[in-house]
């Protein structure tokens, strides 16, 4: 390996990780505690002087942190150099510094139902001002409530052994089975992808084409591409790699970072990361951890996916393999927090759906989808359910539980209500009467009827219907984005009566979105001036090109979870055989252009990392549905109950998600 030349690197560019001093216990039992990483284990190592942000341990303690005076709370304890130096609290809300004692994991939605004094609606539909959209701060957890959550940690406890034993009884049904020529070729093709540091597995390059002179940063480990091969590795019952790729992003987030010396806020992800060797005084080298929050990446697009699918990884990591110690450590659960401190902080923003910069996730180059894609939002949504499940429940978290409940709910009722489309719902929208100006109005965001596009007035099928890409004020993007609507299912963001749509739609639409490759990224493809302004004529996304319509197998696997949880293995098994036929011959590229997938993509890389593991995916959950069945989640109907606005039941009819919950929640 190649060692890197600090000397051309600018000055505030660059955090780096040493492997030294970074390991992790290797049992799964054990759990880690500021006493595992003590002063004297620093000490023992010799420190050489790095040039600006270039940093080793000591000078990271220093520089990198910032080092503050609050004293005292358990938050002092949650990272492992914490005894030595702490956060900046400045940035963080009260009500995120929390105490982490307890590890009851809370479903708690009882406690929303008693929240009712806020009009929480009213911030992004009635255009109330001075309302607090989460209620954090208010009510304390009195005793029933402590009570009840006793019982739900017992009754987690049997459901924990009871789960266990399923996924060893599943676990044995699947080492029965004999593996196909393209799934060894695959597994062979996945482990030689895999990234070492230090010695253990960390993740897998995003693409490991040994004929490609130019990898760009494709020899990184990307977040949201390692998920596929951790759970291809989870469901074969290989647990290493993806523990140490979890705690190894968790140090990650915790470094300043900054571009052009301005830091985006902590608890930022990285989207990537490259183990790198640098070369040390005494002509010896050492590995480092070099991430890349967007200061590299083309376009200096913000990871904001990266936090989400962590957290998600880190629930199934959780069930897959029973090692619960993983997700109750109090720098895991530290690292949970920070990510959720970022998204559920207060802004401008008047819908409860997260507001990102375009290129924020899966497709990372301009395509239009900056505001509220709804990819972000599923992912958020299930982020947010697999933080409630893991957040260890105690005096100093329980507002954050409160303010994800809260998050939860309105956010569900947001997407159902206004991102769903149908037959019905477009002929709506073709009558809106415009510029209604009140709280009562019918075409809320003032959308103008003219906007819906041609192809979509003969595509859109009698049976089935779909999420939207984005909304914004007289704004509907009606692009069929195919990851935010697999995840919709998969997180149950979506009714049930809607997942069910989604799929009888793709069924109908198969030649479109499944094609001759699944799955299509989006649908349609912007074309011409419309594709001049909303790509800024990028030459890689023309016309069913890449993001722009493009074909990308890692789909594949969501798709196969989202039937599955449907009962709809038959559409993936077809989908799954289709694409078994041509990645191989094809090389495994990372996508397929034109309007049914027939070629392969322009530039797509070969031995695309997440196109092997999501076919191995794929093929392992539809051969292991116990095993699928603790990676989606069903319906919540706790959280149709909870609206915190403030309008009393008697006044019920005035509260729009009160009236509309009837129609579209059930
Ligand atoms: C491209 C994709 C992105 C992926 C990366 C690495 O940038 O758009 O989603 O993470 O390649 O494969």
């Amino acid at each position: 390996m190649n060692s890197i030349k600090f000397m051309n690197m600018k000055p505030c560019c660059r955090i780096l990780l040493p492997c030294k001093n970074t390991a992790f216990p290797k049992s799964p039992t054990l759990s880690y505690s500021k006493t595992n990483f003590t002063n004297t284990q620093f000490n023992n190592h010799s420190f050489h002087s790095y040039p600006a942000r270039v940093l080793r341990f000591s000078t990271i303690f220093s520089q990198s942190q910032k080092p503050c005076s609050v004293p005292t709370s358990t938050w002092g304890q949650s990272r492992i150099f914490s005894n030595t130096c702490c956060y900046n609290f400045s940035k963080i809300p009260h009500h995120v510094v929390a105490g982490v004692a307890s590890n009851i994991r809370n479903f708690s939605t009882s406690i929303e139902t008693r929240v009712n004094d806020k009009n929480f609606e009213r911030i992004y539909v009635q255009g109330g001002i001075n309302v607090k959209p989460l209620v954090v701060d208010k009510i304390d957890l009195d005793e029933n409530v402590a009570k009840d959550q006793e019982d739900r940690s017992e009754i987690e406890n049997v459901d924990k052994s009871v789960e266990n034993d399923r996924l060893n009884e599943a676990a044995s049904v699947k080492v029965g089975k004999e593996e196909s020529e393209v799934e060894k070729e695959a597994w062979r093709l996945l482990r030689s992808a895999v990234v070492t540091y230090c010695g253990s597995p960390v993740g897998t390059v995003a693409a490991n084409d040994p004929n490609d002179k130019l990898p760009l940063n494709y020899d990184q480990v990307f977040i949201r591409d390692f998920i596929p091969s951790a759970f291809a590795f989870l469901l074969k019952g290989e647990g290493e790699i993806v523990r140490n790729f979890l705690l190894h992003t968790l140090q990650l987030q915790s470094w300043e970072k900054t571009v052009d010396c301005y830091s985006p806020g902590q608890g930022l992800m990285p989207a990537s990361f490259k183990v790198r060797t640098v070369a040390l005084d005494d002509n010896k080298f050492e590995e480092v951890l070099d991430p890349d929050f967007g200061e590299s990446a083309i376009g200096r697009v913000a990871p904001v996916d990266s936090g989400l699918w962590w957290i998600i990884l880190l629930r199934a990591y959780g069930k897959l393999t029973g090692d619960y110690a993983l997700q109750e450590r109090v720098d895991v659960q530290t690292g949970i927090k920070l990510i959720l401190n970022l998204c559920l902080s207060d802004g401008f923003d008047m819908f409860p759906s997260l507001l990102v910069t375009d290129g924020s996730c899966m497709i990372d180059r301009r395509m239009g989808i900056h505001g509220h894609p709804l990819e972000i939002q599923a992912l958020f949504y299930s982020a947010l359910r697999c933080s409630r499940e893991m957040l260890a429940l105690d005096d100093g978290s329980k507002n954050l539980v409160r303010a994800i409940n809260n998050r939860l709910s309105a956010l569900s009722f947001h997407i159902r209500e206004y991102y769903w489309v149908d037959l019905k719902k477009i002929n709506e929208i073709y009558r809106y009467k415009t510029e209604e100006y009140s709280t009562e109005a019918t075409n809320k965001f003032n959308i103008y009827p003219e906007q819906i596009p041609n192809w979509l007035m003969h595509w859109i099928p009698e049976e089935g219907g779909y999420l939207i890409g984005n909304l914004q004020p007289a704004h509907m993007d009606f692009r069929f984005f195919t990851l935010g609507n697999l995840w919709s299912i998969v997180s149950s963001l979506s009714t049930p009566k809607q997942n069910e749509s989604i799929l009888n739609l793709i069924e109908g639409k198969w030649d479109d979105l499944i094609g001759q490759m699944p799955l299509k990224i989006c649908y349609p493809a912007v074309e011409s001036e419309e594709w001049r302004i909303i790509t800024g004529s990028d030459p890689k996304n023309t016309p069913w090109s890449y993001h722009n319509g493009g074909s990308w197998p890692t789909l594949l696997w969501q798709f196969t979870l989202a039937c599955m949880k449907m009962g709809r293995g038959d559409l993936a098994k077809k989908a799954i055989e289709s694409a078994e036929k041509r990645l191989p011959v094809d090389r495994w590229p990372e996508y397929y252009d034109t309007r049914n997938g027939k070629f392969i993509g322009k530039q797509a890389r070969l031995y695309q990392t997440w196109s092997i593991a999501g076919f191995l995916t794929s093929k392992m959950l539809l051969e292991n549905p116990e095993m699928a069945s603790v990676l989606f989640w069903e319906e919540d109907y706790d959280l149709l109950e909870i609206c915190v606005c403030g309008l009393s039941n008697s006044s019920r009819k005035k509260c729009s998600r009160g009236l509309a919950k009837s129609q579209i929640l059930v």
